[in-house]
């Protein structure tokens, strides 16, 4: 049994009152390799944000578990020496789909996990989301919950269409279970089709699709429902079109891809959504690099002359979203 904070590691909850209270949300970024951590680190020890390392259980099957956990003790030390004397970071299963992958990932130096039951019927996500939350307290770790559904392609699960979250559910839901964040579906889903062509409607200057909206009104009803308590918003990438474009100039075919517009994220972040996870958006940025470099360097063949730009092109969308999308810069205390 690792305990996190053994780690360097923190739990989200002071992070989270504190972003509730400061009108931003932390961002929660998935990584599987080590140009991603080495991208957010960097980001977030730059531009003294908080940030939330997230592990997928594809990630976990991809990378090593045990990797994992060691890449991220390195990365406390890494902010450290980038000159973040008191780092907050959180290390967080992403997903975790059964109590046993929430132990494993518990007794071996997570701060964080998430138990998502939301395809479950509502009784039996109660059950196994509490008897999560009652393995997870003992160690101080960190519980988030989910009620509704997001549509698209989640690890290993497929939703093909959202059902919102009900507010009338939500106070049962917490009470019962006593976990400490609860994500929720307003209209986000996962991936880079966020929206059908046909849901959306062009801009006539750019001819680029514009998704229709998220439903504010579902957030406002659980807020009003659990004021102040912590809520997360999934598959909130935004689907930057200059990566999307970058990846067809250089051969590959991305069709109608389109995410979540900015301007609603940054309405979400002051309100009490304090957690908002993005994966997309840096597997297009990573992507985007790669596919640069091999058109127009055929000859390439080292993998830090293609990663290392990737590496770059990730570190500045991480940048971006923490300064003028989530607005968690300048949170640290040194
Ligand atoms: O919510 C899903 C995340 O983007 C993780 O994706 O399961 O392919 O690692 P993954
Ligand atoms: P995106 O696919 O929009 O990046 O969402 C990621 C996510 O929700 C991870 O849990
Ligand atoms: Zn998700």
């Amino acid at each position: 049994m690792i305990n996190y904070k053994d780690l360097g590691l923190v739990n989200t909850k002071e992070m989270f009152a504190k972003a509730i209270k400061g009108g931003y949300a932390i961002p929660a970024f998935n990584f599987n390799n080590m140009e991603q951590l080495q991208a957010i680190i960097k980001a977030s020890s730059e531009t003294k944000s908080p940030v939330i390392l997230q592990v997928s259980k594809g990630a976990r099957n991809y990378a090593n578990q045990t990797l994992l956990r060691y890449m991220a003790e390195g990365a406390v030390q890494y902010a450290k020496e980038l000159g973040c004397e008191h780092p907050e970071i959180v290390l967080h299963l992403d997903h975790g789909d059964s109590f046993e992958l929430c132990k494993s990932c518990i007794d071996m130096g997570f701060s964080s996990v998430m138990i998502d039951g939301s395809q479950l019927p509502y009784d039996e996500n109660v059950a196994l989301t509490k008897k999560v939350v009652d393995y997870a307290h003992q160690f101080d770790v960190s519980v988030e919950g989910e009620l509704g559904v997001l549509a698209g392609v989640e690890d290993e699960v497929v939703a093909e269409h959202h059902t919102y979250t009900r507010p009338e559910e939500v106070v049962d839901f917490v009470t019962k279970t006593g976990c400490d964040s609860l994500a929720i579906s307003i209209g986000t889903s996962h991936g880079a089709y966020k929206f059908k062509p046909e849901q959306c409607h062009k801009d006539p200057k750019t001819g680029r699709l514009i998704p229709p909206p998220l439903a504010f009104d579902v957030l406002d009803g659980v807020m009003k429902e659990l004021p102040g308590f912590p809520i997360v918003l999934h598959g909130s990438s935004s689907v930057p079109q200059e990566e999307v474009d970058t990846i067809n100039k250089y051969g590959g075919k991305l069709e109608a891809a389109v995410g979540i517009p900015e301007e609603e994220l940054r309405k979400a972040a002051k309100s009490a959504v304090c957690k908002i996870n993005i994966d997309s958006d840096s597997r297009l940025a990573m992507t985007a690099a790669v596919r640069k470099v091999f058109a127009e360097k055929p000859a390439e063949f080292d993998p830090r002359k293609y990663l290392g730009p990737a590496r770059d092109n990730m570190e500045k969308l991480y940048k971006h979203k923490i300064l003028n999308v989530l607005g968690s810069n300048d949170k640290l205390a040194n």
